[in-house]
């Protein structure tokens, strides 16, 4: 192992309720949390990633399993005695304070030296570039700037952890990209744990170290954005993280024993990797960039016709029905190279076997 654990979350299960019907909000979830790692849970609503922060805060009590920060455990520990702080998606600023007393403010509930204080909060001010705007109050500030402070206010009293519960969702979009790189860039800076909360698959792919992605109270799979995006290992993962065309079939072995997927409904063999499938009913997983629009000509391409066609500046979406009536997305980028495909064309489907995802069926 590299770096020390920040985080050991041990077989967590939390319920909020006696009823045995009710499906608990965590369902003993277990991960590890490495110093200074950028670190995000994903998930729809719902799945449980706000109590996820809340236990490790100590805002909620765990029902069942461990929580160790540093390599102590904390589950009788009150929030304010763990070295962990929230910025929280309403951004929470005390609306007749300044920038610089909103800061402070923390700081001075610790007790700490004037001069300390002082010198502290320059440092924050600086670390999230809003020196220029110590003596505003939030109303003056815009969103983005508000959620500076309220970075700048968390990270003062040099938390080991920062727990971030959707910060950015509250701002449009482009002012959500810049705050984005700042986030990163001030993580890295501090030399802080973060972990991070989104709905957003794209905001979690971009910013984070390692991604646990979540559903219905379990972690389902754990990885860097890299592993989450090549490797899913579930449906729910392959089809939250990016967009992806499924299709069924069985697998069968061919003349030099390699594997052999054949969908249902088409006579045709797909050479695909070995992956532990073994003859079972199993789903073909492929992303629409991995695979290309061919004429007709190999007899391992699946055949179909094109339905629409969706022209999104640097690429172009195919939606294709395949003659066993399966649809499928196919995305070719915009290189100047464009074939003009039309809907009505009658087109096959190449999938090398880099492209080919097996999941079970
Ligand atoms: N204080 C609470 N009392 C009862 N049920 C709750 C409470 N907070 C959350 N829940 C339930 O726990 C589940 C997980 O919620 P939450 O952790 O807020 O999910 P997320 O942050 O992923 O949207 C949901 O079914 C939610 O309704
Ligand atoms: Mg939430």
């Amino acid at each position: 192992m590299g770096r020390p654990v920040a985080i050991e979350v041990r077989n967590v299960s939390k319920r909020y309720s006696d009823d045995p019907g009710l499906a608990p909000a965590l369902d003993n979830v277990s991960v590890d949390i490495t110093d200074n790692e950028f670190f995000t849970l994903l998930g729809p609503s719902g799945c449980g990633k706000t109590t996820l922060l809340r236990t490790i805060a100590g805002f909620e009590q765990v029902s069942e399993g461990e929580i160790r920060l540093a390599g102590e455990p904390v589950n009788d520990l009150p929030p304010f005695k763990r070295r962990v702080n929230t910025v929280f998606q309403s951004y929470a600023l005390f609306p007749h304070m300044s920038v610089a007393q909103n800061i402070a403010f923390g700081l001075e509930m610790q007790g700490l030296d004037r001069k300390l204080i002082a010198q502290r909060v320059d440092e924050m001010l600086a670390l999230v570039q809003m020196q220029h705007l110590a003596k505003r109050t939030p109303a003056e500030l815009s969103g983005g700037q508000q959620q500076r402070v309220a970075l700048a206010r968390a990270l003062a009293p040099k938390p080991k952890v920062l727990l971030l519960d959707e910060p950015l969702s509250a701002l449009d979009l482009k002012l959500r990209k810049e705050m984005q790189v700042e986030l990163k860039r001030v993580q890295k800076e501090a030399g802080i744990t973060f972990i991070f909360v989104t709905h957003d698959q794209e905001e979690a792919l971009t910013l984070s170290d390692r991604i646990a992605v979540m559903s219905a109270g379990k972690i389902l799979q754990i990885g860097t954005p890299n592993d989450i995006y090549e490797r899913p290992q579930h449906q729910f993962v392959a089809q939250f993280i990016g967009d992806i065309n499924f299709l069924p079939g069985h697998l069968k072995r061919g003349q030099q024993n390699e594997k052999l997927f054949v969908p249902n409904g088409m006579p045709v063999e797909i050479p695909c990797p070995a992956q532990g499938f073994d003859g079972a009913a199993v789903q073909l997983a492929f992303r629409p960039e991995r695979s290309q629009l061919v004429d007709p000509t190999q007899p391992h391409h699946l055949r179909g016709v094109i339905e629409a066609v969706l022209y999104v500046g640097t690429a172009t979406l195919y939606q294709c029905r395949l003659n066993n009536d399966i649809k499928v997305m196919l995305r070719e980028n915009n290189e100047g190279l464009n074939r003009g495909r039309v809907v009505g064309d009658r087109v096959a489907v190449n999938l090398p076997p880099h492209a080919c995802l097996l999941m079970e069926a």
